[in-house]
């Protein structure tokens, strides 16, 4: 859906190996919001992520992809700093979030919006008052201003009639949207949406597809989504990443994932069972 001419060189944003340092740049292209640089991270058994390192700019729309337990939420995970790396540095904003003490850590995540795998909605609150409580957290709204808000962006995702419905009363489908009316409650500039649209139908995947990408473009906001929906990936995404064997194995624009000819990539896109990605290692 991207004009090549609206696609970002990619190979001059990957950022350089070696050992994690301090850099500025801001570049005539626009804006680094997220700068990544060695990333190392685990659990113990051994690194998951191995020296992951990428930039991102203001205002794209980036995919990851890659097999089931690569570290796609892992990644997600360290970017939001609720997993320490092991080894790396993480610029979110022009923040360091290592080394950011709590309180700066909670302004800057007013900042960013989420979207969980599990959705995780607040089971004992109702879909209108999970997406109103970030407006009176962080913007000190009163509950009917908070709720009213809240109203604008589920009738975005289309569940207004659904906002007095408890979680354990929705579809997956439905957690899902109501999950991305709170994470797009505050009007972020940083979105990290991990498998937005698993769950959802097509017709609405592709809707909140759009609603991501008008958001993106109105707010000039950034978005990070976590994804095995290619058609998906294809339609939102600026650029796509593609995690394999804890690095990023490739970048680019989709059209790169489309016509390649690298076999882990030709075989993730197309779901074939024979090739390299005998699961993750
Ligand atoms: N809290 C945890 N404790 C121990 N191991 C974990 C933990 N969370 C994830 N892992 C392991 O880390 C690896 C990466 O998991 P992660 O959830 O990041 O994968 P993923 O790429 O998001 O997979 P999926 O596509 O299935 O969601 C897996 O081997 C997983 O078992
Ligand atoms: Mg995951």
């Amino acid at each position: 859906m991207h004009s090549e001419a609206s696609l970002a060189p990619w190979s001059e944003a990957l950022a350089p190996r070696g050992r994690p340092r301090r850099t500025q740049k801001v570049d005539a292209r626009g804006h680094v919001v997220v700068r990544v640089e060695d990333l190392h991270s685990g659990f113990g058994e051994g690194p998951v992520l191995r020296g992951v390192s990428f930039e991102l700019m203001k205002g794209r729309v980036y995919s990851v992809i890659g097999p089931s337990g690569c570290g796609k939420t892992t990644l997600l995970r360290n970017l939001l700093a609720l997993l320490m790396p092991t080894w790396g540095r993480i610029e979110i904003l022009g923040q360091d979030i290592i080394s950011a003490p709590p309180a700066r850590l909670e302004t800057l995540r007013t900042r960013m919006g989420v979207l969980f795998q599990s959705a995780a909605l607040i089971s004992s609150m109702s879909v209108m008052e999970n997406v109103a409580l970030p407006l009176r957290l962080h913007r000190g709204l009163a509950p009917r201003e908070a709720q009213q808000a809240a109203c604008v962006k589920l009738e975005l995702v289309g569940m207004v009639d659904a906002r007095d419905r408890m979680p354990g009363e929705l579809s997956g489908g439905m957690k899902k949207r109501a999950a991305m009316a709170r994470a797009i409650a505050l009007d972020p500039e940083l979105l990290f949406l991990d498998e937005p649209t698993s769950g959802a139908d097509p017709v609405t995947a592709a809707a909140l597809d759009d609603i991501l990408l008008d958001l993106t473009r109105r707010l000039e906001a950034t978005a990070i989504v976590v994804t095995h929906d290619m058609r998906s990936a294809f339609r939102i995404s600026h650029e796509i990443m593609m995690l394999w064997r804890g690095r990023i194995h490739h970048r680019g624009p989709p059209s790169d994932f489309i016509e390649s000819d690298d076999a882990a990539i030709s075989q993730f896109v197309r779901g074939a069972r024979q090739g390299p990605l005998a699961g993750c290692d």
